[in-house]
């Protein structure tokens, strides 16, 4: 299913442990496309929660809101989205938070919080090597994705399902070894969507297909339900269609929706329902122009 609305709308209507995996990829923090609204009305829409899950959560977001100003307002967007999240998530399942290296240090310190530290999987990075290079610093060519699990004395994460990827140095192991590859380490070479590939759908933050299968093949299985709330070009519900998962993804921009239709109804046998969620969108701050923020 697709839907065309605000996330935090929709997902507050969703049923409680819903979901196996959320894999989601927000607008990131630029500072360049957010909208400030005042921080008195967005408290009043059930974004914090003092005490949650029994951490000192609200000195931990304090301070980390006091380091950085922007940070406030992208935070102040992403955590009740974050916390339905937590609440959505079966007792087995996965959340992976895509981000990027300005935002991932501090999604950490607040995660750790809302999820408890216990709950952190990994870090993953994602590398790829394209576009212009600085010569004034190294040049940043990663993404980073937070892994938390619900309970991490009963997470789903199969390795066996993951596809393996070639040995750096297949001299080094045996022949049958090297045949076979490796299981993908917690960073992940892989090229960026190609800009004249067949799997580019023109939408300017889609991430690759590659990436997502990776991630629903280790922590999901077929038949399990896959959310992703900010569904941009739909990756993660191609990923779930092609590997027999069911998906759920969210976005509010029409131009997302249109790109959605067109990619999920090239999948020969599949059945997409899309709808317009009806459901006002709450006045936190949205962050917007998310094709150009990421
Ligand atoms: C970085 S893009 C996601 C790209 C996606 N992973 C892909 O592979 O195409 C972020 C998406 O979040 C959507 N978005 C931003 N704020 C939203 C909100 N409040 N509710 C629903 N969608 C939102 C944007 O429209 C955008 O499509």
């Amino acid at each position: 299913m697709v839907v065309h609305g605000d996330n935090l709308a929709v997902l507050k209507n969703l049923p409680d442990e819903s979901f196996q995996l959320i894999y989601i990829d927000p607008p990131f923090n630029t500072g360049k496309v957010q909208r400030r609204q005042s921080i008195k009305t967005v408290r009043t829409e059930g974004g914090s929660r003092v005490g949650y899950k029994g951490h000192t959560y609200e000195t931990i977001k304090g301070d980390v809101y006091g380091y950085n100003d922007s940070f406030e307002d992208y935070w102040e967007f992403l955590e009740p989205r974050l916390i339905q999240a937590w609440r959505l998530l079966k007792p087995s399942g996965t959340l992976y938070l895509h981000l990027d290296y300005r935002e991932v240090h501090y999604a950490k310190v607040v995660l750790d919080a809302l999820f408890g530290r216990e709950c952190f999987l990994n870090e993953l990075i994602w590398a790829y090597d394209y576009g212009a290079k600085s010569k004034k610093k190294w040049p940043a060519k990663h993404d980073n994705i937070l892994v938390y699990v619900k309970d991490p004395e009963n997470y789903y994460f199969n390795s066996e399902a993951v596809d393996r990827e070639p040995y750096m140095a297949p001299g080094l192991v045996t022949e049958e070894k090297a045949l076979a590859g490796k299981l993908p380490t917690d960073v992940w070479w892989h090229t960026i969507v190609s800009p004249s590939g067949k799997e580019k759908t023109g939408y300017a933050t889609q991430k690759p297909l590659g990436i997502l299968r990776r991630i629903l093949q280790a922590s999901s299985a077929e038949g399990d339900w896959v959310l992703d709330f900010f569904g941009g070009s739909g990756t993660t519900g191609y990923a779930a269609a092609q590997l027999d998962r069911k998906f759920l993804l969210i976005d509010q921009n029409p131009e997302a929706v249109k790109v959605m239709r067109k990619r999920l109804r090239g999948i020969d046998g599949l059945d997409v329902d899309f709808k317009k969620s009806r459901a006002k969108a709450p006045t936190t701050p949205r962050v917007e122009g998310a094709a150009k923020a990421s």
